[in-house]
This record gives C-alpha cells, sequence and structure tokens, in this order.
C-alpha cells in the first residue's frame, strides 16, 4: 500500500495511505513518536459519533493512554478561542512535549488542533488522521496551521509539519457526498497545476470515486499526496512554487470572505468557481486559450462542482477581499494563473479588466 515520504531539511515523515489504517494507529504514533506514550485525540463533533470512540479505543488498546477533546467544525469557530479551550485541555491532561496530539478531523480540525499542537508548550507533536479528501489531500499534508480572524481566513497560523499523516479511505463512507466532492476540487487543482494526467483520471473515474471505490480512493489520494509532497518538499515555507497551491483559491477567498465563511459555499466550491475565475483571468491576459477554462469547467461540472455562483458580492467588494489574501505582496495581488492543463505561473500585475472579466465569467445571475 502506498506510503509516501516527505523528506524536509529537518524533519522527515510519511503519509500512509490505506483502508483500515486508523486500526494500526498506536503502532503509527509510536513509530513516530517513540515516547508519545500518552496523546489528547482531538476529533470534531461531526467526526465523534462515526469515528471518535473506534480511534480512541484502539489507540488505548495499543498501550497509548489517551484524552479526547471534541471541537466545534465551523469556520466560524475556527477561532483562537476554540485553541485556548484545546490548551486547557492539553494542561488539564498534562501534555508534555514528548507526548503528542492527535487529529481526527476535517481540514478545521487538522488546522485548528495542529496550530494548538504548535504552540503549546512552543511544539508537541501532531499526528493528522484525516477523515475528508480535502484534509487527506491538502490540510492534512506540509505543515500549515492556523485559524480565522474577523479579517480574513487563516490570517493567523504557523508552520507546524507532522509527525506522521495516516489517511484511511474506509472512513470517507461517513462523508457527506458533498464534502466528497469538495475535495475533489482540490485534487483537480493538483492536477492543473502539475499533472494531466491525474486530471483527466478524475474525470474518468468519477464514478468510481463518489461510489467509494475503495481501490480508485486509494490512487486518488496517493496520487495527490505525493504531488502535495513534492511541492512542499521544494518549497516548504512558501518562498516560491508553493504558492502554486494557491491556484483558485485568492478568487475562492474573496466568495468565502463577503459570503460569510461557508455559510453558502463550501471551502471546495469556492475552490471550484476560484480555478474557473483564474483560468478566465489567464485568458483575458493572453496566457491560455478559452480550451483550458472550458475543461475545467467540464472537469467541475462532471465530478458535481459549480463552475459559477449565484449571487456573489459586487466586484468592488469582491476585489477589496482579494486584496486581504496572505499572498498580497506590497499591495499587489498574486494571483495563479494556468497557461495549459499541468502548468502555472505567478502573476503581481493582472489589471482590473483582467479581474473583472474572471468575475464576470463565474457570475450566475
Ligand atoms: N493548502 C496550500 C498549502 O498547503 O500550501
Amino acid at each position: 500500500m502506498p506510503d509516501i515520504p516527505l523528506e524536509l531539511p529537518h524533519h522527515t515523515y510519511r503519509v500512509t495511505v490505506a483502508p483500515g489504517a486508523l486500526e494500526g494507529l498506536a503502532g503509527v504514533v509510536r513509530g513516530a513518536v517513540p515516547s508519545a506514550d500518552r496523546v489528547v485525540l482531538v476529533t470534531d463533533e461531526g467526526v465523534e459519533p462515526h469515528h471518535g470512540r473506534t480511534v480512541a479505543k484502539a489507540l488505548q488498546e495499543g498501550g497509548v493512554d489517551t484524552a479526547v477533546a471534541v471541537i466545534p467544525v465551523s469556520e466560524k469557530k475556527k477561532t483562537l478561542g476554540t485553541v485556548r479551550n484545546l490548551y486547557e485541555i492539553f494542561l488539564e491532561n498534562k501534555l508534555e512535549r514528548g507526548h503528542a496530539v492527535v487529529t481526527l478531523g476535517g481540514g478545521i480540525c487538522c488546522d485548528v488542533a495542529g496550530f494548538a499542537a504548535g504552540t503549546y508548550l512552543r511544539g508537541v507533536p501532531v499526528i493528522q488522521c484525516p477523515t475528508t479528501l480535502l484534509a487527506m489531500v491538502d490540510a492534512s499534508v506540509g505543515g500549515k496551521t492556523g485559524v480565522n480572524v474577523p479579517q480574513g481566513k487563516n490570517l493567523i497560523g504557523a508552520f507546524h509539519q507532522p509527525a506522521a499523516v495516516v489517511c484511511d479511505p474506509r472512513v470517507l463512507e461517513t462523508l457527506p457526498e458533498r464534502e466528497l466532492r469538495c475535495g475533489l476540487a482540490e485534487c483537480l487543482k493538483h492536477g492543473v497545476i502539475r499533472d494531466p494526467t491525474l486530471f483527466d483520471w478524475i474525470g474518468a473515474n468519477a464514478a468510481a470515486i463518489l461510489g467509494l471505490d475503495e481501490a480508485a480512493l486509494v490512487e486518488l489520494i496517493a496520487r495527490n499526496v505525493k504531488i502535495k509532497a513534492d511541492v512542499v518538499v521544494a518549497d516548504e515555507r512558501e518562498a516560491g512554487e508553493r504558492a502554486h497551491l494557491n491556484f483558485g483559491h485568492t478568487f475562492a477567498h474573496a466568495i468565502e470572505a463577503t459570503a460569510a465563511f461557508g455559510t453558502r459555499f463550501k471551502h471546495g466550491e469556492a475552490v471550484a468557481i476560484g480555478m474557473v475565475a483564474a483560468a478566465r483571468c489567464a485568458q483575458r491576459r493572453g496566457l491560455c486559450d478559452a480550451a483550458v477554462g472550458d475543461r475545467i469547467v467540464a472537469a467541475v461540472e462532471a465530478v458535481g462542482l459549480p463552475s459559477r455562483g449565484d449571487g456573489l458580492a459586487d466586484d468592488a467588494i469582491l476585489l477589496k477581499a482579494m486584496a486581504m489574501d496572505k499572498k498580497v505582496r506590497d499591495g499587489r495581488i498574486r494571483l495563479v494563473l494556468p497557461t495549459r492543463i499541468g502548468e502555472v505561473v505567478i502573476v503581481d500585475d493582472a489589471d482590473a479588466d483582467q479581474v473583472a472579466a474572471a468575475w464576470a465569467a463565474v457570475r450566475r445571475g
């Protein structure tokens, strides 16, 4: 079964992708952090009823003393307040530096618990066990952690690489299909930035993936983790090419921020629309032809994601939200734009006409 290594300059870890992998979680914890005979398992309120008890039991039976913390699963509660509650639980359970935090949840759980682990006692190890497709192929790998503030998404955070990542595709059986589709937005993104064969493979295998065919899920997750891992290893701190992973995200964050985080569009849905917007911006700029945007529209629609949005805010409001993006440098919005399926470039001088063309292309009604 695939086991993908990330060999960073100061830290190496593995991402395990295997059906049933969570049954052996105690062994993974001990292998990655030999001193971790105690952990706090941080799970979210959506996942806890399905998998919390089973995973806590697997850890206990494997000889790892386990306390469980349950956090809310909403962008509104992805805050420093939730992190503070986790610090209290870590302290109550006398969590030490040689112990570990284990996450069991979606991207919000990975980000919030990862940030709490990265800052508690100036950093305790974290083992990420993502339970959504989006978290498996993106949030759990690469060490980005953080929380939202009213001014924007993920504006407070830290790099804290995990000690290990465990992706067990069987947990996707309890994931709502809408969330599975959202994960596919990030997978299509990986195809656009690096791998045209993956981009086409997702379209050709959409039915098997959405039908939770185990072999298709393992291949999907492993191929996407490999792309993410390669990008992170090449540029851990986002000095350059890691920014390619933000393809579609500057537009997506503006959609989410102006629609009040996660209330109308889920992140993956905003990313799907954002990728189309970025392609249309690139087209207006002369970086690619219309076929690139057309293929992205066809691919997102093939997996049941939106290619346009109802009731998007006015251009001026969206532009202001884009200017709050973390990637803004010297006041210039940096956009990741495709030149073809499989290749993107970063531009920091898109003009108003190019951005307006992008928003016009994804505005419905
Ligand atoms: N999710 C984008 C990154 O990890 O850089």
